[in-house]
């Protein structure tokens, strides 16, 4: 089977060392692609939300079988052109994407399905957002409506950053993602990422995972992509799961289906869960970077029979063969980031490292060729490993990192603190 992999972070080269490990893959293709990927996989380059160009690309290339890896082609509709040119694809509709690609139509179906989530109210205006925001008072939450790339969402501890946040968000800043704003009410909890496989009836669990937000140690300063995680996610005890499918997961999945636009694909669902109650955050309608290194190396080359069934509408026949495992990534970014940083510095060290299917680095911004590989971006590479317990999977990690010679670059030593040293907490 010939296989198109849409996207070219860490998150693309976890599902393409994924992707491999299964006998089912003959020929792969990541677009566009990172300079790890190419060590694996042929990478093009191609507009990844031009869903004509992605189609004609795939039937030149006689793909089987498409995977999209990031929001922005799923939004754009790449998914559906690329069905309705009759090619096997996993991934929503951008109908369905909407429960990523607006915050607004989220907390709609929310509402409509009884799913438990933060009280909430949506606004154009500037003014009567703040008026909302006085009678609500802080701790608040504010959200531009739109895809934003994760920067679109201000926890407002005092009511003057909430009001801040609505003048930065109707300056146009955030372009047509910011035109509308969601007020949401602050919950408090422990936060969890659950996965889900849905063919637009089915849903099967895939794994759970919690990442670190803040740049610093002990989770401090200021918010990124995301600098660590590990998984499974203590927290998601088998009680708060089935509550969390039962109450949450299979009502939204079911309004969907209802409003004739059934969801296809993998759903990220992110949970406040409190006294062993799950409120939803939010939803993405993708894996999560770099919550997808833990999951694909946990599940392997399994992760491509359980896409494939995503997208045949067989996922009542599957099942995840569970290892009683732990994986762990931690994120290694160029100093500076989440701010301004330097592009192109030298990463030495990468050839020697290990590449089995307990520890692999996976790429996210690099460029060059093995041997003389340079960052490319802010969070660059991603170092995984697998092992019995977290803290075998922790020590792996690190064990990798103190043999990446990489002076300008920095990583938290602390991913996994919470679970692992739970009395600092
Ligand atoms: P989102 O992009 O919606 O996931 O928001 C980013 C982060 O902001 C989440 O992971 C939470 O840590 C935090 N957050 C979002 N909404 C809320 C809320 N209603 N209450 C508390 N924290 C929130
Ligand atoms: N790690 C957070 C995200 O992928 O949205």
């Amino acid at each position: 089977m010939n296989i198109l992999i849409l996207g070219g972070g860490g998150r693309e080269h976890a599902l393409a060392w994924a992707v491999l490990q299964n006998p089912k893959c003959d020929k792969l293709i990541v677009a566009p692609g990172n300079a790890g990927i190419a060590q694996i996989a042929t990478c093009a380059a191609l507009d990844i939300e031009d869903g004509g160009a992605v189609a004609n690309f795939a039937e030149e290339n006689a793909m089987d079988f498409v995977i999209v890896g990031p929001e922005a082609p799923l939004a754009a509709g790449v998914a559906d052109r690329l069905r309705d040119a009759g090619l096997l694809v996993f991934g929503p509709s951008a109908e369905a994407a909407k429960l990523e690609a607006s915050k607004a139509f989220t907390k709609e179906v929310c509402d409509a399905s009884g799913a438990p989530t933060a009280g909430w109210a949506r606004f154009t205006e500037a003014e009567a957002a703040k008026t909302y925001i006085r009678d609500q008072g802080a701790p608040i939450v504010v959200k531009a409506d739109g895809l934003a790339a994760g920067k679109g969402v201000v926890v407002a501890m005092e009511e003057q950053d909430a009001l801040d946040a609505i003048d930065e968000m109707f300056s146009g800043q955030f372009g047509a993602a910011g035109a509308e704003v969601v007020i949401e009410e602050f919950m408090e909890g422990e936060e969890a990422s659950f996965f889900v496989l849905c063919d637009g009836e089915t849903v099967l669990p895939i794994g759970t995972a919690q990442d670190h937000k803040r740049v610093g140690e002990g989770d401090t300063g200021p918010n990124t992509g995301g600098m660590g995680a590990y998984s499974p996610a203590p927290v998601m005890s088998d009680a708060v799961t089935t509550r969390a499918l039962d109450e949450i997961v299979r009502p939204t999945m079911a309004e969907m289906t209802r409003r004739g636009t059934p969801y296809q694909g993998v759903l990220y669902v992110g949970l406040m869960i409190r006294d062993g109650a799950p409120r939803l955050v939010e939803y993405n309608v993708r894996f999560g970077d770099p919550e997808a290194q833990v999951l694909m190396m946990r599940l392997g080359g399994q992760a491509l029979d359980l896409m494939l069934a995503t997208a045949r509408g067989r996922l009542d026949k599957m099942q995840v063969n569970w290892a009683d495992d732990h994986a762990m990534t931690v994120v290694m970014a160029a100093q500076g980031y989440p701010g301004a940083y330097k592009k192109g510095t030298a990463i030495r060290g990468l050839e020697d490292l290990p590449e089995t299917s307990f520890e692999m680095c996976f790429h996210a911004g690099t460029s060059g060729t093995r041997g003389e590989i340079t960052a490319s971006g802010g969070r660059v590479l991603n170092v995984t490993a697998r092992g019995d317990t977290l803290a075998e999977a922790r020590d792996r990690a690190y064990a990798m990192i103190d043999r990446i010679d990489w002076p300008e670059g920095f990583y938290r030593r602390d991913i996994g603190w919470r679970t692992l040293e739970p009395e600092a907490s």
